[in-house]
């Protein structure tokens, strides 16, 4: 069992949980992830790393209450314990010692693109950072961000933080001002990070995703996480989920993200009857 150290609310729909896995907290590295399980009868599912302490053994993971798992998780509390938490799975970032990198965070995606850009400054890259959200609530991680980037640039959709607008309009600024960048990495919603690499591609800015598709086992065994890649099929979990942006094929993984809404919805329709 894996007992809730602490659960803090970030925001109406994303929580923060710090769970005590002394294993995991060890091994770890920026871009892995866990595969958790509530109950016994309960789905697995993946949550990328958002933090960890190897003193304290701790990992963290954040949230957004979207689903069944989720909405389970936001019931429990410090104190109570989880009964699975198996990891680290997946290959850690590919970190490279450049001048300088910009991450692009967008909503909760933020989330797993945080242990990169410490990784990054402690490596001593310079950073700067893009941070959106549907408005001021919905950008995360601010504080945490600030202090190991050289500049956080906000966009939200409606304008209650930084500009008006996409993480992408912030990108094509930032490059129309003449910043130049090694390398890109951007998390957040498919469509996001299909936009970011529209941008980027065409200027050969080396750019990096990380794809967080339906799992089951996430050794490599069942398929489920499949998607292509340079038009061969990858299995997120063991050969990701960080993939050249270049190489991704957006479309595909779009369309299989639908898959199961609908079962997703007749469980949670279950759960309030
Ligand atoms: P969201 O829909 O609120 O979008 C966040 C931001 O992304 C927006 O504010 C905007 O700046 C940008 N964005 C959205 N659509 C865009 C577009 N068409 N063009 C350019 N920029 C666009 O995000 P959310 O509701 O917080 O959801 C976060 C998403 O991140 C989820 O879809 C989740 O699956 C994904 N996620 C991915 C990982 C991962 O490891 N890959 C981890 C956690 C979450
Ligand atoms: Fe089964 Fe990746 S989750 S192959």
């Amino acid at each position: 069992m894996y007992e809730i150290v602490s659960k803090k609310k970030i925001n109406e729909q994303v929580e923060m949980m710090e769970i005590k896995a002394p294993f995991v907290a060890r091994r770890c590295e920026p871009g892995q992830f866990v595969i958790l399980r509530v109950t016994e009868t309960g789905e697995r599912i993946p949550l990328t790393i958002a933090d960890y302490d190897r003193e304290k053994e701790t990992v963290s993971i954040i949230y957004q209450v979207v689903g069944k798992t989720t909405q389970m998780l936001s019931g429990m509390e410090a104190g109570e314990s989880l009964l699975d938490f198996v990891g680290p799975l997946g290959k850690a970032s590919d970190l490279k010692p450049h001048k300088r990198v910009l991450g692009i965070g967008g909503g909760v995606g933020a989330a797993p693109l945080y242990p990169q850009i410490k990784k990054l400054h402690e490596m001593g890259v310079a950073v700067d950072m893009i941070l959106g959200g549907r408005s001021a609530e919905y950008v995360i991680l601010e504080d945490m961000f600030k202090e190991v980037s050289d500049n956080v640039y906000f966009a939200t959709n409606d304008g209650s933080k930084g500009i008006q607008g996409f993480v992408t309009d912030v990108l094509k600024t930032l490059l129309v001002e003449g910043n130049t960048y090694d390398e890109v990495i951007a998390i957040g919603p498919l469509i996001m990070m299909k936009a970011v690499v529209e941008i980027t591609k065409p200027l050969g800015i080396k750019t990096a995703v990380s794809l967080n598709p339906i799992m089951i086992d996430g050794t490599g065994m069942c398929g489920g996480c499949r998607v292509t890649v340079g038009g061969e099929t990858k299995f997120a979990c063991v050969d990701g989920p960080d993939f050249d942006g270049f190489q991704v094929d957006f479309d595909e993984c779009m369309l299989r993200q639908t898959f199961y809404k609908e079962k997703e919805a007749h469980a949670c329709r279950l759960d309030q009857q």
